[in-house]
């Protein structure tokens, strides 16, 4: 077990990005369930170091989770210089976006491999909130294609709004935005069906319908791409939420933002890993 104040005494600063990628390799031969923590643009530099502690201590009773951090941007050295020594480093890093480009006069952007050079393994791309900002199909392609080539896995979210909800286009609009990846290998990616109405409000869809958006992902992109469901979800109803057959993990916005509640995440995650 671990105790928060022991997990945030502060640690002295280390090199860490080949401790991250440790924890990588670790974690990737026994995962079965992601967890992954979206803190959008939330959080402070002692808030993201004490909850590093924190989960990667979580996470020593959880052999089969997997879990990416992806913190604002500038967070991410913190999480590294944050993380224990291997064996124990087993929260990996992920970012909230990244630029198709790999340098150039692209005033406030991030490009991949600056990510991968900070520790990151993972990047969510095509976020809703992101699309609304102006984010086309064709510019969350090119990010998805930026990212692989410097050895990131994206992690695409795709879902539909309320309005296409209510009209029963779920599956169309989850075909029309897969269809991004073109020739891309789904299975160098994670999928986060993420319904925009889902997202932040306390509302889910019912698990039929979790079940059913993704079995039309996976059969628009073969059954072997892992998909996780992303909105709303919380330490009370992930329980339900991982138990089903297709779901193989969850994004987490909010309620990842504070560290007792993302340690009973992973506890109970780590029960349906059990199973
Ligand atoms: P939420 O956010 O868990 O706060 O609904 C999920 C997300 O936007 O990824």
């Amino acid at each position: 077990m671990y105790t928060l104040g022991r997990v945030c005494q502060r640690g002295a600063s280390r090199r860490l990005t080949q401790q991250v990628q440790a924890g990588i390799a670790l974690v990737m031969s026994a995962s079965s369930l992601w967890l992954v923590a979206n803190w959008k643009m939330h959080g402070t530099c002692a808030g993201v170091e004490c909850w590093v502690r924190g989960v990667n201590a979580a996470l020593e009773t959880a052999p089969a989770v997997a879990c990416v951090f992806c913190p604002p941007a500038p967070y991410l050295a913190v999480a590294a210089g944050a993380m224990p020594s291997p064996p124990s480093a087993r929260l990996q890093l992920g970012a909230q976006t990244c630029h198709a480009q790999a340098k150039g006069a692209f005033t406030g952007e991030v490009s991949a491999s600056m990510l991968a050079e900070m520790g990151c393994g993972y990047v969510i791309l095509g976020h809703s909130e992101r699309r609304a900002m102006g984010e086309s199909d064709a510019e969350i392609s090119a990010r998805v294609k930026a990212a692989l080539a410097a050895g990131l896995k994206p992690i695409l979210c795709v879902g539909e709004s309320r309005a296409a909800y209510e009209a029963q286009q779920t599956a169309d609009i989850l075909r029309q935005q897969l269809a991004l990846l073109g020739e891309v290998d789904a299975q160098s990616l994670l999928i986060a069906y993420e319904p925009v109405w889902a997202i932040g409000s306390g509302a889910t869809p019912s698990l039929v319908e979790i079940q059913s958006a993704h079995r039309v992902i996976k059969s628009t992109l073969g059954s072997a791409v892992c998909v996780l469901y992303g909105g709303s979800v919380n330490a009370t109803n992930i329980q339900e939420i991982l138990a089903l057959p297709e779901v193989s993990g969850t994004l987490i916005g909010g309620a990842s933002l504070d560290l007792e509640t993302m340690a009973a995440i992973i506890s109970v995650a780590a029960t349906v890993t059990e199973k």
